[in-house]
Order: structure tokens, then C-alpha cells, then sequence
């Protein structure tokens, strides 16, 4: 029996990360942050100060990746070369880092038998950049989240004052610009929708409102409503 996928594809700042936390944990099913997974590639790469341009310097990295995640009921901990490094690759110089890697076809193809991994009963919420498009093509539901990169970088900045870092917004929208930028542009799996996604658009609305949209249509497409 085939396991039941729902991917929530988006720009950086769009929510889905949330989102796709807040679905698994309602439906009981695993997560795939397909980010991370480049994130930890790239923080390996800029640890053995490896050149971000070379693509084969980063395939022998993407090739030796040892991660792990740890998860538990109210966190994921995420491990490279047995090193905590949850925290680290959240670092806006490790998310460049990533969309730049991310770029290399050969690094991707490297990357993917990990994130199919992930498709395992009862089910699967992935989130990322090319999850309905590339990874998971026949997923029983697909969602693209986005959001003005005004309202990605006043939440982004927002969570930054959250978490006691000051950051200067026309900065954050010019990283986000740029990252969107590098996602859409690349010739490997660029982000985009799928035909068959549905697009949801949170600019305006809140978290409540985009998961109510989500879990109407995951009721309708499930249980055949
Ligand atoms: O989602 P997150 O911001 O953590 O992803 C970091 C980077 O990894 C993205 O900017 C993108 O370039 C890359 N990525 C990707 N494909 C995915 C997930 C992330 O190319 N499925």
C-alpha cells in the first residue's frame, strides 16, 4: 500500500515550515524538512571550507552527509557528525549557502533517496522547494504557500525580535529577494507550483486561516468528502 503524501512547497518566510509542523502533528504523520536537509549539506561544505562554486567539491560532500534527526514530541534535533547543530543552520549565511548548493543537480540527486526515506506509514507531510514537483510528483495532495516578501520579511523580522536579535528589515527583504531569486532561477528543480497544487496565498490571512484551508481540502481529498 502506497503511503499517503501531502507537499507543502513555498518561498522562504512563506509559513510552511509552521505549517507543515502544526499538519503532521494533527494528522499523526511524519515531517520531512526537506530544507534542512540542503542547510546541513551547506553547513558541512562551509565547515571543510570547501568552494561554493566547485559543484564536485560539494557532491563529495552531499555523497558523506551523516545526519540525523532526532524527534520528539515537542522538537526535532538535528545532528551533523553527531553535533548539535538545530541552531546553527538556521543562520541566514547557511541559508544562502544552501540555496547556492541547491542549485547543483548533481548535489540534489544526492540528496534524494534521503528525503524519500521519509514516506513512511501512516504518512507524510514534506515541506520544501520542489516536494510535489520533483520529489514526491504523485502525492495524494500538494500545496503551494506563499506570501508577499514584504509579509515574509516583516514576520522574519518579527521572529528575529522574538528571539532578542535586532535586524534591519530592508536587509531581510533584500536576502529574501535574492534567495527567491536564486530558487526560481536555478535550472534543477526550480521553485515553482506544481500543475496540480493548490495555492494558497497568506499574505493576508493568519496561520489559523491557512491551516483551516489546508485541512478542508485534505478532508475532501482523504476521506473523498
Ligand atoms: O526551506 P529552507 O529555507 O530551509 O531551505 C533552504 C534552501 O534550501 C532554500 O533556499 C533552497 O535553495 C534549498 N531547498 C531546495 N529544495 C528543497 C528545500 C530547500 O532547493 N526541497
Amino acid at each position: 500500500m502506497s503511503v499517503p503524501i501531502i507537499t507543502i512547497d513555498g518561498p522562504s518566510g512563506s509559513g510552511k515550515g509552521t505549517i507543515s509542523h502544526l499538519l503532521s502533528e494533527k494528522l499523526g504523520w511524519n515531517l520531512l524538512d526537506s530544507g534542512s536537509i540542503y542547510r546541513l549539506c551547506a553547513l558541512a561544505c562551509l565547515k571543510q571550507d570547501i568552494d561554493l562554486d566547485d559543484e564536485s567539491a560539494a557532491l563529495v560532500i552531499a555523497q558523506a552527509l551523516d545526519i540525523r534527526f532526532e524527534v520528539t514530541k515537542s522538537s526535532v534535533r538535528t545532528l551533523l557528525n553527531d553535533e548539535d547543530v538545530t541552531s546553527t543552520i538556521r543562520e541566514e549565511t547557511v541559508g544562502m549557502a544552501a540555496s547556492k548548493i541547491a542549485a547543483y543537480p548533481s548535489v540534489r540527486s544526492a540528496l534524494l533517496s534521503c528525503q524519500k526515506a521519509f514516506a513512511k506509514t501512516p504518512g507524510l507531510v514534506a515541506d520544501g522547494r520542489d516536494m510535489g514537483t520533483v520529489v514526491f510528483p504523485d502525492a495524494a495532495l500538494k500545496f503551494f504557500l506563499t506570501a508577499s516578501a514584504q509579509t515574509r520579511a516583516d514576520r522574519r523580522v518579527k521572529q528575529l525580535s522574538e528571539q532578542g536579535v535586532a535586524a534591519d528589515y530592508d536587509e531581510v527583504l533584500t536576502a529574501i529577494k535574492l534567495r527567491d531569486f536564486q530558487d526560481e532561477n536555478r535550472k534543477s528543480a526550480p521553485l515553482k507550483p506544481a500543475d496540480d497544487a493548490i495555492l494558497v496565498d497568506s499574505s493576508h490571512i493568519g496561520i489559523d486561516d491557512v491551516l483551516a484551508v489546508m485541512v478542508q481540502n485534505i478532508e475532501r481529498v482523504l476521506t473523498n468528502k
